[in-house]
């Protein structure tokens, strides 16, 4: 029996796969590379000393998806497959609502011809709109501020009523943080297109001098030292979190939501200063003025996540930021220059 992991070439699909090959998982990866490169995979085998199989295949080619069911024996699935750039999705978000809502579609009714019943999903804190109050947690009220965080929503719906339709289904929606950090070893690690929508890759890339300066955006939000704040999560906790979530959905059937994150913020003055401290080096940085869309403050109620699933982030913003060091230093044009490699892709 294997797990099906649908997007395992990209950040957290990568790490949960080496965590999966570890704890002793037959894995499949499904990713159609439209934001990841096959080299990320061969590192991951390199890492793990393991074998699986990839699977070239976007999620929206239904015969090609379905030929993945009908030549394995999968038996869950952690559905990493998406787009997640938030301006992107304002600017072009039919394309968005196609890739993620219908590819989602796509999958669960595969899923079920097959009887596949279990899925871990990847959610996000943006379902929360802009909370109320912090920390945040999971029964708040839920909104989207934009295509992308509104794909999000929508598909947690989705799986509630397939859930509601067949109660064989076992679904894990989790939402997470801001997942940052990369494997220990500075191997795999984020490895964005383009100049970095998220802060810690900007800071990073500054801390190379691939960018100039950070721009931090807004230092008038009631927060501490008024830069916004969040609540950064180590990709490799993250990794974790989504293998407690497997062995839960195998023992039980239902639909929960589970916050994955700490519990505790920074701002973003806090991040620059502990990457500095990490890195030994200067990250200049400028105050500009808030970013369209942004929330001053979110941080997460972990708790749940921690009853139910026995799972709690171990690692502290200070391994955070040396992991983040290493990956970017080690590799500074990330997978760049191996971006064409193929090597053991199937389809
Ligand atoms: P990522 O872009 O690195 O990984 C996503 C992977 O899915 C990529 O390898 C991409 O090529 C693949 N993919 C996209 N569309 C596909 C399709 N139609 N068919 C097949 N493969 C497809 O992103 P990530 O940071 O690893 O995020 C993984 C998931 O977690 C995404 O669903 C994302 O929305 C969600 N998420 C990420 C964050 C974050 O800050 N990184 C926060 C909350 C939620
Ligand atoms: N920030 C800057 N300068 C930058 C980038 C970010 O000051 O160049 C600030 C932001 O204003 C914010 C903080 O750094 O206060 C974090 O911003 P990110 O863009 O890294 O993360 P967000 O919390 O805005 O959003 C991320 C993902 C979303 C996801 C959300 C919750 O981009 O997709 O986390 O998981 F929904």
């Amino acid at each position: 029996m294997a797990i099906l992991v649908t997007g395992g070439a990209g950040y957290i699909g990568s790490h949960t796969c080496v965590e999966l090959l570890n704890a002793g998982y037959e894995i499949i990866v499904l990713d159609n590379f439209s934001n990841s490169s096959p080299e990320s995979l061969n590192r991951v085998k390199e890492l793990t000393n393991k074998n699986f199989k990839t699977y070239n295949i976007d999620l929206l080619d239904k015969v090609n998806v379905e030929k993945v069911f009908l030549e394995n024996n999968i038996e869950s699935v952690i559905h990493f497959a998406g787009l997640k750039a938030v301006g992107e999705s304002v600017e072009i978000p039919v394309h968005y609502y196609h890739n993620n809502i219908t590819g989602t579609l796509i999958l669960i009714d595969i899923m079920q011809k097959y009887n596949v019943f279990n899925i871990v999903f990847s959610s996000s804190a943006t379902v929360y709109g802009a909370p109320k109050q912090v920390p945040i947690s999971e029964d708040f009220s839920l909104s989207a501020t934009n295509p992308y965080g509104r794909s999000k929503l929508i598909i947690e719906e989705i799986l509630n009523d397939v859930y509601i339709s067949n109660n064989n289904w076992s679904i894990a929606l989790l939402r997470y943080f801001n997942p940052i950090g990369a494997h220990e070893s500075g191997r795999i690690g984020e490895n964005p297109n383009g100049i970095p929508n998220n802060l810690m890759p900007f800071i990073t890339q500054v801390s190379i001098g691939k960018l100039q300066e950070l721009k931090v955006f807004g230092s008038d939000y009631s927060t501490p030292d008024g830069t916004g704040v969040r609540d950064y999560i180590h990709v490799v906790d993250l990794a974790h979190g989504h293998l407690k979530a497997l062995e839960k959905i195998m023992t039980r059937s239902g639909v929960e939501a589970y916050n994955l994150g700490t519990g505790k913020g920074y701002s973003v003055l806090e991040m620059v200063a502990a990457f500095e401290k990490a890195s030994n080096r200067k990250i200049p940085y400028s105050i500009g003025p808030r970013r369209t869309g942004d929330i001053g403050e979110c941080f997460a109620d972990p708790s749940k996540a921690e009853r139910e699933l026995g799972w709690k982030a171990e690692k502290g913003i200070e391994e955070m930021c040396i992991d983040s060091w290493r990956w970017q230093s080690q590799n500074p044009d990330g997978f760049q220059k191996d971006k064409n490699s193929i090597a053991h892709v199937l389809v």
